[in-house]
């Protein structure tokens, strides 16, 4: 049996990480760690009955907790917890500095102690910051740090800790670095779920400034097929960029989605700019395809029919995840009352 240490299991993408081990790996056993925050949410492993499967409630930031759930003959930790919402950093960013940075190095101790075999640490494109718009730039492997947003220091920081714990204590780590996802199972203050989850219920969805910020979607399933392919395949101390070439303006997301629910465009509602907002991300996934032999599998079209069939096919998960935990947020930010019932 493979033994994996999975953290941030009960979120979005870590969910759907596990159930993919779970389908495709038989030989696979995992511990799903998660300290079950706002966004962590056990109803997106309701389906997942295995005796390969033990999620253990947790904080990455207590040593003592990691250890004693970690087994003794661990062949990979794949780090996804994380506070992971840009404007929620923007409001605090204390929690992110916790789980964020200080979460991951305890982790990377806990490796280095116990000689787990590889640290998978799951990041994001935007420790590179913006690219200009409508030009013909891609986020590399070897594009310089410049994160802009509390969060992304936050992520950024936590990277150089791994490298850290490569170059000086030989971990054997591999960092992935994705754009935005989209799929099933997102808590809906991300602008993909929130679009849906708002035209849903009829209530207006905010744009922020003039809604022609880029960014690089992915289909979740896609994004943990290229995790799972660094994680077998990746080089000891390699970074590497997790991308769908599938660039979108904000209103051409916010439109595709509002026309396939057949809903009206007066749901837009443009609201000020999110302070210091990222103009384009784009990704040059190349060295992921060679070295990993990893591609999508899923269109913009397929994977965004599939995303909506979800939403619509659980109106129970999203009354639960609009309960209050965002709206608050939302309400001081950009003036924008968001329903709960
Ligand atoms: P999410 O917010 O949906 O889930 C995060 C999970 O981490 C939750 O289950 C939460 O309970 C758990 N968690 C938070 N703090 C914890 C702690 N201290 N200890 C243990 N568990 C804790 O996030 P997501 O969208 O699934 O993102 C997963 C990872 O992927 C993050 O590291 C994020 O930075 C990265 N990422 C996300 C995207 C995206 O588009 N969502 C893109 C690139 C990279
Ligand atoms: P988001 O889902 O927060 O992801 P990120 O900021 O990490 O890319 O936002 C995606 C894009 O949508 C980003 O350009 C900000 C914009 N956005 C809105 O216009 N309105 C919203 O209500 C939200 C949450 C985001």
């Amino acid at each position: 049996m493979t033994k994996l240490f999975i953290t941030g299991g009960a979120g979005f993408i870590g969910s759907a990480f596990v159930r993919l081990l779970l389908n495709e790996r038989p030989d696979v056993e995992l511990i799903n760690f998660d300290a079950l925050t706002y966004a962590g949410n056990l109803d997106n492993l309701a389906d997942l009955e295995s005796k390969r499967h033990h999620f253990v409630r947790g904080d990455i930031v207590v040593r003592e907790d990691v250890l004693a759930n970690l087994p003794q003959d661990c062949d990979a930790i794949i780090n996804f917890a994380a506070e992971s919402h840009v404007d929620r950093s923007i409001a605090s960013a204390g929690e992110f500095l916790r789980t964020n940075i200080i979460g991951t190095q305890v982790l990377l101790d806990a490796a280095r102690e116990r000689n787990v075999r590889r640290f998978v640490q799951v990041s994001t494109d935007e420790v590179m910051g913006s690219l200009p718009e409508d030009d013909l730039s891609y986020f590399t492997e070897d594009s310089p740090f410049a994160p802009n947003s509390p969060y992304a220091a936050s992520k950024a920081a936590a990277e150089h800790f791994v490298r850290a714990a490569h170059h000086t204590f030989g971990v054997d780590t591999v960092i992935t670095r994705c754009g935005n996802n989209y799929g099933p199972r997102q808590f809906p203050e991300k602008f993909l779920p929130l679009t849906i989850s708002n035209a849903m219920h009829n209530d207006t969805i905010p744009i922020y400034g003039d809604g022609l910020n880029v960014r690089d979607w992915i289909y979740v399933d896609d994004h943990c097929r290229g995790i799972l392919a660094a994680l077998e395949k990746g080089k000891s101390g390699s970074v590497y960029n997790l991308g769908a070439r599938n660039e979108r303006k904000n209103l051409e997301v916010v439109h595709s989605l509002l026309d396939t629910l057949g809903k009206p465009r007066t749901l837009l509602n443009f609201v000020k700019d999110r302070p210091g907002h990222d103009r384009r991300y784009a990704i040059d996934p190349s060295l992921a395809e060679t070295e990993l032999d990893w591609r999508p599998l899923e269109s913009w079209e397929s994977g965004l029919a599939k995303t909506i069939d979800w939403y619509q096919q659980n109106p129970t998960w999203i009354e639960r995840t609009r309960s209050g935990a965002y709206q608050d947020y939302y309400k001081n930010q950009y003036g924008v009352e968001v329903r709960t019932t």
